[in-house]
């Protein structure tokens, strides 16, 4: 097969969960109020699934939308990465759920376990399967039902999270637009300050433990490493493409709260007006964050054929990652 030098986005899609729970909701559940979510993080709205229907829907009705977007059928897909911390299932992979309700037989389909970072991560091995030429269409999948691991009695991480998923169909490019560069990173010497301990092989669940298997977090310490790593990242895939901070049209940051992504585009020294923002609608939505402002920003018009985006990422891990992308 014939290698590729360039992998470009064919198409973008998301998906949210119907239902959307207001800060007034949330003020009926814990000790918050809207005043103060608003102030600390941003976040008036976000989409939350019904329990129990698993994250596999949404992954794949995004996954239509972007391929509907493309103008290809499922049967033109050949590889399906989704990055999840919430699959529907321990396993099999989420992907080999998305890949079965698509109606496809043969794709390769795995799941990346980045947390926030899912969708970066799984867009830069798809680039990288894409570019080996032994595929040739991908779907890059970021999805997450958080709520399903949320402690919905602890007001430090309730009021954070949404549901939702966002997709990309990828695949070669000669026009020398696509991807011009990526960074992905990881520290895992933080692995404790946000993490769900449950569910895993080191606290199986019993009866003893049912408090253990939802999402723990040192907000603080979080919001510190995140600002510097998202303008790590951005510095990395500049410095690698050889772009200039000037040149970017747009910049993507994860969509994890307002003062984070303000002090991502005051560092980097981006102004407010090419600083892409949903969180205030979504709330956290962990990986489907990137891909589903990706999709919202294209659809709005505020990425145009030719545009040079950023995308900086990062979550539990910690894991951290930047991509630079010409439209
Ligand atoms: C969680 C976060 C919003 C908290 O904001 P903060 O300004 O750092 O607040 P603090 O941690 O200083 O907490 C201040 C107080 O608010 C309280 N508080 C926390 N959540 C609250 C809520 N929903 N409503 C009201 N009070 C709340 C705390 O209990 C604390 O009270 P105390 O001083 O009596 O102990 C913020 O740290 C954050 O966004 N961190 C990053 C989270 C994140 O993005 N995680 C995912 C990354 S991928």
């Amino acid at each position: 097969m014939q290698a590729h030098p360039h992998v470009k986005i064919l198409g973008t899609g998301h998906a949210v969960p119907e239902k959307i729970l207001t800060n007034a909701d949330l003020e009926q559940m814990v000790d918050t109020s809207d005043q103060w979510i608003i102030e600390r993080t941003g976040i008036r709205t976000r989409h939350i699934a019904a329990p129990g229907t698993g994250v596999a829907p949404l992954a794949a009705t995004a996954a239509r939308n972007a391929l509907r977007d493309a103008g290809l059928e499922p049967q033109d897909i050949d590889l399906i990465i989704v990055g999840t911390v919430s699959g529907d299932y321990k396993f099999p992979a989420t992907a080999c759920l998305v890949q079965q309700q698509l109606g496809l037989e043969r794709a390769a389909a795995f799941d990346v376990s980045a947390a926030c970072s899912g969708f970066l991560y799984s867009l830069r091995l798809a680039e990288s399967l894409i570019r080996t030429g032994d595929f040739r269409h991908a779907l890059v999948i970021g999805a997450e039902v958080l709520s399903s691991q949320v402690d919905w009695s602890d007001r430090n991480t309730c009021t954070l999270f949404g549901d939702g998923a966002g997709a990309a169909v990828v695949g070669p490019s000669s026009d020398g637009r696509g991807i011009l560069a990526m960074h992905l990173a990881s520290d895992g010497r933080h692995s404790q300050l946000l993490i769900n301990p449950g569910c895993g092989s080191a606290n199986p669940p019993s009866p003893d433990n049912l408090h253990l298997h939802a999402i723990r977090m040192e907000g603080r310490e979080v919001f510190r490493h995140a600002v510097a790593a998202m303008c790590d990242g951005l510095d990395k895939v500049l410095a690698k493409s050889g772009a200039r901070l000037e040149d970017i049209d747009l910049l993507i940051p994860h969509q994890a709260n307002l003062r984070i992504i303000q002090a991502v585009g005051k560092k980097a020294g981006i102004g407010e007006e090419k600083v892409y923002v949903n969180v205030d609608r979504f709330g956290n939505t962990s990986a489907a964050s990137i891909p589903i402002a990706i999709d919202e920003a294209r659809r709005m018009g505020h990425i145009t054929s030719g545009q040079l985006v950023a995308a900086v990422t990062f979550g539990a891990g910690f894991s951290w990652a930047a991509g630079l992308i010409r439209f």
